[in-house]
């Protein structure tokens, strides 16, 4: 059964050719890219998004940072997809990540616990909810490109 997840290439995985790596890694790992759209969060957007760590002490930090440029926004598909993408970015903290798990894409291409290059979904519900924020409706004007 395909199973559909919520990745997003944060502001920092946009620079250079980071977006090209993670992309080949996505490929690689036999994921379909369903939709794909490039955005600028505003800072309710990307509060709304990140609600569930509204309390955090990082949570003003990373509004700020996932605000600070265009964010890549992605529905993946395959078998097993929350699971296998989660594995496949390696830990929250990007840094960690580069001595445990140094083929996750965050060990590529993140730089700390909060720079950490692409956000999954944690599980089937979130991904659910994730894709639903984000891809609401098809005429809302947003360039959402459909492959
Ligand atoms: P993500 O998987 O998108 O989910 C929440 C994000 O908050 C996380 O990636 C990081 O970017 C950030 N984050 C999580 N924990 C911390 C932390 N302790 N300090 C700063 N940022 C964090």
């Amino acid at each position: 059964e395909k199973e559909k997840t919520l990745a997003i290439i944060k502001p920092d995985g946009l620079y250079d050719n980071c977006t090209d790596k993670i992309k080949n890694a996505i490929f690689d790992s036999g994921f379909r890219i369903v939709k794909e759209m490039l955005i600028q969060l505003d800072e309710e957007a990307a509060m709304s998004f990140y609600a569930e760590h509204s309390s955090r002490s990082f949570f003003s930090s990373l509004v700020k940072y996932m605000t600070s440029g265009p964010v890549l926004i992605m529905v993946l598909e395959k078998e097993n997809a929350v699971a296998d993408w989660r594995a496949l970015i390696g830990p929250t903290d990007a840094s960690k990540a580069k001595i445990t798990h140094p083929n996750s894409i965050r060990a590529m291409c993140g730089l700390d616990i909060q720079k950490n290059c692409v956000h999954g979904s944690d599980s089937p519900q979130s991904a659910q909810r994730e894709i639903s924020f984000f891809f609401k409706e098809k005429s809302s004007g947003s360039a959402v490109t459909e492959h």
